[in-house]
């Protein structure tokens, strides 16, 4: 399973590293709901938990692509999609657990958003924090 981690941006501007303290968090949520499922068959929990990394999800990503537009960058539109595409597979995650599908079911599902989740961070916000870097870089050069 990817590991999420936030990406240590210490060499960042700040809103980049803002950023990075919610995959923090994120990354603090999808243990808690993966202990939680380990645990606990009762539904309540699962439900409060889903409901946490969604609304979180929403607000980062929503955070994610403010930071964006403001920044121009260039590649917006296919990371929003993105994380359209992952609220969707949220979604679908949730109706797996409301509909008490199989362990295995709902364990391939929940490893599935991890992966997804580990490489979007890795790979399309690294993208995007590299362009804010090369930004503040010009910026200084031109100061
Ligand atoms: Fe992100
Ligand atoms: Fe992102």
């Amino acid at each position: 399973m990817t590991k999420i981690h936030a990406l240590n941006l210490t060499q960042y501007q700040l809103n980049a590293r803002e950023l990075d303290q919610q995959h923090d968090y994120f990354e603090q949520l999808i243990e808690r709901l993966s202990k939680t499922l380990i645990q606990s068959n009762a539904s309540i929990h699962r439900e409060t938990i889903m409901i946490e990394l969604n609304s979180f999800a929403r607000f980062h990503f929503i955070s994610e692509e403010n930071l964006m537009k403001l920044a121009n960058f260039p590649d917006y539109k296919a990371h929003k999609a993105q994380h359209r595409e992952l609220l969707g597979a949220l979604e679908k995650f949730e109706s797996k657990l409301d509909t008490s599908q199989s362990k295995a079911s709902v364990d391939n599902a929940f490893t599935f958003l991890i992966d997804w989740f580990g490489e979007h961070t890795a790979t399309m916000d690294k993208l995007f924090f590299d362009f804010l870097m090369r930004q503040k870089l010009s910026g200084d050069n031109r100061e």
